[in-house]
């Protein structure tokens, strides 16, 4: 069956020069069996025609809020409820910033505030607006109040510049659309979902808790971790029926029911366990907070306090999560990224440098989260995607958590086998 079947999809133009793909994107999403029907901003109608896309939707254009004729035939109220899903594809910085700032002076704006379906948008712009503080703020904002951003993607613009802003290809959007309305048909069966495992035939690898360098037999370098974010993790995924791995360092905490855990002490420890069991799993969620030194020569007797200072060697430990990544046969690769500043800006560099699928960062340096405290925050980030997973206790968190690399995981999969790979 078609995905979009019987779906009723209002796409949102507005005027951005991406604004000439919007026809090859109503006939894809008509292929996919969804009812299109196009609502456009005056910007938008210097790019592309109403009649060209009255043409291949099949259904009137609506491009004012003040048409007595349009209102008469189907009124804005009336089409906010009629959707089942808004997409608004491009989505230029102007109109991004109206919508976050509840602006309702035109018909697609409007729309906006009226319905209560769901709504992606997929930015289009030039990159240095893209990166302007101003639009990331208003994408954050937009994307706490549950809306989906879709892209943007990299690449060559319009305007000759080179990075992020472009609209996504139709195709990925198409793609994005139908797993959006997988995920909602997901959400609607919520009663069924505790019986449902759709992590089943799954193996999920997780690292948690801290590491422990030793100085001498009695002395050790560690850090704050609880390990309680690795092992709600951990329940998460096994609770969706994945059979689950931990590896922890040392913690005070009860394995969870069915998962199985292998005890390590130093990085090192947890780099070979990783190793070993990484190639055959599915998914590996890197939590644990790793010591990034250790002690070049670990003393094998105690030091004895026979100066005023002393000095300790130390060399890095080797690199878990990025030496997964770079398994021929890697699982599907989770970082995380606990940082004090530019949280997005270091979380994205590991994201990168680290070859990782996806990396899931927290500010440890806000009260109330992150290390050691039952409650957190995520922002999760990959190469095109950003989702908020707002303050909440790490039980519930690490379900949402698991829930977005089980879909994000399944959706990279079915763009690879689609591929051929
Ligand atoms: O355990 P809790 O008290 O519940 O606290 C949770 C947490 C704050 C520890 C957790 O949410 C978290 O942020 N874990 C990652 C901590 C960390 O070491 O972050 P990092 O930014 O230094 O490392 C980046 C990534 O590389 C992490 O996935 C880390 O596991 C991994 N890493 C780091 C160093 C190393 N040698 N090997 C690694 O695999």
């Amino acid at each position: 069956m078609q995905i979009l079947q019987g779906k009723k999809i209002l796409l949102g133009i507005s005027g951005g020069i991406a604004a000439y793909k919007t026809p090859e994107l109503v006939r894809r999403l008509k292929d996919q069996g969804a009812d299109v029907r196009v609502v456009m901003t005056e910007g938008a109608k210097a790019f592309i025609t109403p009649l060209t896309l009255q043409a291949v939707s099949a259904n009137a254009v609506s491009d004012s809020l003040l048409d007595t004729q349009a209102e008469l035939a189907m009124g804005h109220i009336e089409l906010a409820k009629w959707a089942d899903f808004i997409l608004i594809a491009p989505a230029t910085a102007d109109l991004i910033a109206k919508i976050t700032a509840g602006l309702a002076n035109d018909l697609l704006t409007t729309l906006c505030l009226a319905t209560a379906a769901p709504v992606a948008i997929a930015p289009a712009m030039n990159q240095q607006m893209w990166h302007n503080q101003a639009t990331q703020d208003n994408i954050k904002t937009l994307t706490s109040r549950q809306y989906t951003i879709f892209g943007p993607g990299a690449g060559a613009q319009a305007c000759g510049d080179i990075g992020l802003g472009r609209m996504l290809e139709v195709s990925e959007l198409v793609e994005l659309t139908c797993q959006k309305f997988a995920n909602i048909t997901e959400i609607n069966h919520n009663v069924n979902k505790a019986k449902e495992q759709p992590l089943a035939g799954q193996k999920w690898l997780i690292t948690a808790g801290p590491t422990r360098e030793a100085i001498d037999p009695v002395r050790y370098i560690s850090n704050h971790s609880s390990g309680k974010m690795g092992f709600a993790i951990a329940s998460a995924a096994q609770s969706l029926g994945a059979e689950v791995t931990i590896i922890s360092g040392p913690v005070n905490l009860t394995t969870p029911l069915h998962c199985e855990k292998i005890a390590v002490i130093s990085a090192l420890d947890m780099h070979q366990q990783a190793l070993i069991h990484a190639p055959t799993s599915d998914v590996f969620v890197a939590c644990a907070a790793v010591a990034d030194y250790r002690i070049a020569n670990v003393a094998s007797e105690k030091i004895k306090k026979s100066k005023d200072s002393m000095q300790l060697n130390l060399i890095k430990n080797p690199d878990i999560v990025a030496d997964v990544a770079a398994l021929l046969n890697k699982p599907f690769t989770v970082g995380f990224a606990a940082e004090t500043q530019d949280v997005e800006h270091y979380a994205r560099d590991k994201l990168a440098r680290k070859n990782l699928d996806m990396i899931a960062a927290n500010n440890v340096a806000a009260e109330g989260q992150g290390f050691n405290s039952d409650d957190n925050a995520l922002t999760v980030f990959t190469a095109n995607d950003e989702k908020i997973l707002p303050l909440t206790s790490k039980s519930e968190l690490a379900k949402q958590l698991v829930q977005h690399i089980h879909q994000t995981q399944q959706h990279l999969l079915k763009k690879n086998e689609s591929k051929g790979h």
